[in-house]
C-alpha cells in the first residue's frame, strides 16, 4: 500500500501541555544520545491527541527528538497503526482483510464498511464522522473476522454484530471490545476443553483494561486520569511454603596419592591406538596430550573411577575439569560397545 504525507496539511502542530510533558517524560527513559528510541511514542501520541499524524505533527516530533524529519516519516509511513490522512470524527475502523478474516467473512465487513461510512477507504463518511481502511493480519486470527477500531479490537464479528457495532458508536456509545460471540477470549467456539476449572472474570486482560480505561476512540488531550476500576481477583488461599531442604553441596573428590593414579601405557597396546577424538570434547591437541601421559585407549578412560579422574584432572595438562563435563567415562563405555 502505498502511504505518503495528504495533500492537505494543517498550518501547525503542537502538544497540548500536559501531552507536552507526558513526552518529555517518555524522552527521558532512554539514555544520552537516544533519544530516536522514543519516536513511537511521541508520534503515537500526536495521534491520540489529534486523530492522524500530519506532516507538521513529524516535524515536530523530529525536532524534540534531534533526529532528521525523513527518519521520522519513515517510521511513520511504514506502520499502518499511524494514519496519514484525516480520518472520522468518532472512530476509524481497521478490518483484517488477510487470510483468516477474509475466509471467515472479513469481505462483509468491508461491505458494510463502503456501504454505512464510504465506498472508498480512507474517504470520511459524509457526517464526517468515520473512516475506514482495510488492513493486514492483526493478529487476532483466532478470533476471526475482526476489526480494530480506535485502539481497541473487535472480535468474532458478524455482518450483524458489526453493523451493531457501527451504530452504538455512532450513538456516542463504546461498544465492549474483545469477542462478540460470548467467548471470553480465544478458547475453542465450543467451549473450553480443558482447564474446565477456570471459573473466569467478567473480562480477560485486554478487554478489561479497554473497559476500564474507556478511551478507545477518544482524543487524548494528556490531563486525562485513567482510572482503572477492573475487578481484583479474589486472592487464594495461600499454602504453607514447605520449607526447603537444605541440599548439601557434593564434597569435592581429591585425589590425594599416586595410589589414584589411574593404569597408563607406556605405548599402545598390539592393535593400535583407539581414536580418542571420538569422544567429544577430545581434539588432536588433547589425543596427542593422553597418548603422550600413557592413555591409548577407551577402555583406560571407560574404567577409571572418581578419584582416578580427580588424579587425571590434577596431573594431566590442559584438560582440567573437561572430563567431568564431557563425561568422558560414559563416552568411552559407548564407543567400546
Ligand atoms: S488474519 Fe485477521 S487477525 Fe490475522
Amino acid at each position: 500500500m502505498l502511504r505518503r504525507l495528504h495533500a492537505i496539511q494543517p498550518e501547525s502542530f503542537a502538544f497540548t501541555p500536559a501531552n507536552l510533558a507526558w513526552a518529555e517524560g517518555q524522552i527521558t527513559k532512554y539514555p544520552e544520545g537516544r533519544q530516536a528510541s522514543a519516536v513511537i511514542p511521541l508520534l503515537w501520541r500526536a495521534q491520540e491527541q489529534e486523530g492522524w499524524v500530519s506532516q507538521p505533527a513529524i516535524e515536530h516530533v523530529a525536532n524534540m527528538l534531534g533526529m532528521a524529519e525523513i527518519r521520522v516519516l519513515e517510521v511513520a509511513s511504514f506502520y499502518f497503526m499511524f494514519q496519514l490522512q484525516p480520518v472520522g470524527a468518532i472512530a476509524h475502523v481497521q478490518v483484517c482483510g488477510t487470510t483468516t478474516c477474509m475466509i471467515c467473512g472479513a469481505e462483509d465487513l468491508i461491505g458494510i464498511c463502503r456501504e454505512v461510512i464510504a465506498p472508498n477507504p480512507h474517504e470520511i463518511s459524509a457526517d464526517g464522522n468515520f473512516s475506514w481502511e482495510e488492513v493486514e493480519c492483526l493478529g487476532a486470527c483466532a478470533n476471526a473476522p475482526m476489526a480494530q477500531i480506535g485502539k481497541d479490537y473487535y472480535e468474532d464479528l458478524t455482518a450483524d454484530s458489526f453493523r451493531k457495532i457501527l451504530a452504538g458508536f455512532a450513538r456516542g456509545d463504546v461498544p465492549k471490545p474483545g469477542s462478540q460471540n460470548g467467548r471470553f477470549s480465544c478458547e475453542p467456539l465450543g467451549g473450553l476443553t480443558t482447564l474446565k476449572d477456570f471459573t473466569g472474570e467478567e473480562f480477560n486482560g485486554s478487554v478489561g483494561i479497554a473497559v476500564a480505561l474507556g478511551d478507545t476512540v477518544k482524543r487524548i488531550q494528556g490531563d486525562e486520569v485513567p482510572v482503572l476500576t477492573r475487578p481484583k481477583p479474589k486472592p487464594k488461599a495461600k499454602a504453607k511454603p514447605e520449607k526447603a531442604a537444605v541440599k548439601k553441596p557434593a564434597e569435592p573428590v581429591v585425589a590425594t596419592a599416586d595410589a589414584d593414579k589411574p593404569v597408563l601405557l607406556s605405548k599402545p597396546r598390539d592393535g593400535g591406538a583407539d581414536d580418542l577424538k571420538k569422544i567429544s570434547g577430545v581434539g588432536p591437541k588433547l589425543e596427542k596430550e593422553l597418548n603422550g601421559a600413557g592413555v591409548f585407549h577407551f577402555d583406560q578412560i571407560a574404567n577409571w573411577s572418581a578419584k582416578e579422574i580427580a588424579w587425571a584432572d590434577e596431573n594431566l595438562v590442559s584438560f582440567k575439569g573437561r572430563i567431568t563435563r564431557d563425561e568422558w567415562v560414559k563416552q568411552a563405555k559407548e564407543l567400546m560397545k
